[in-house]
């Protein structure tokens, strides 16, 4: 094996090892959502107003960057932990020169959420419940919570997509 193949199969697995150590810290792999859900998630997000759209746990940028270009007029950030995929979406940011595009390598608990309008996710339970709970209790002005596949425990979805997909998955919006 040359130098050069044992440094590219390095790089490989310390990117690998990277994810793996992400996924069990943060409890849930960085797979971007699906095309029908980022599309319907967009379609949601359309009669949403003007404000801005922040994806807890943005992984590899899948729904902010279509974010971003759908609509250019509107701040998107992106909070996300796990360092390869964040360096990926920041890559990409630059590549499609997404100007309206924030991304923050940082738990999106320690998020402030003041100047958000409409909040994304696609996430696990537990996740849900601990956004649950700082909505709870502290200050933000959202109007809006979109989750794709799982639901927030504490609110009534004002509205459910249903995907045409095998498992016919939820894409759920809360009007607060
Ligand atoms: C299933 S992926 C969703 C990716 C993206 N939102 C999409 O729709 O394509 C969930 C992401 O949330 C990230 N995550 C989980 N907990 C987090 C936290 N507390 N702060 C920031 N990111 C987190 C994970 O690292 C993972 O990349």
């Amino acid at each position: 094996m040359s130098l050069l193949e044992i440094l590219l199969l390095s790089f490989f697995i310390l990117m690998a090892l990277s994810i793996i150590y992400s996924t069990l810290a943060v409890g849930i792999s960085p797979m971007p959502s699906s095309g029908k859900a980022r599309q319907a998630m967009l379609k949601l997000c359309k009669d949403t107003g003007k404000g801005e759209i922040v994806d807890f746990g943005s992984g590899w940028g899948h729904f902010v960057i279509a974010a971003a270009k759908t609509f250019p007029d509107r701040k998107i950030t992106g909070y996300e932990l796990s360092w390869i995929p964040y360096l990926t979406a920041y890559a990409l940011k630059f590549i499609f020169n997404l100007n309206n595009l924030t991304l923050k390598r940082a738990d999106f608990l320690t998020a402030e959420l003041s100047s958000t309008s409409v909040l994304v996710c696609y996430l696990y339970p537990g996740a849900m419940k601990a956004i649950a709970d700082k909505l709870a209790t502290e200050q933000h002005h959202l109007h809006y919570i979109i989750s794709n596949n799982f639901a927030c425990p504490t609110l009534m979805p004002t509205k459910t997509l249903q995907l045409d997909d095998f498992y016919r998955s939820p894409v759920y919006l809360y009007r607060l």
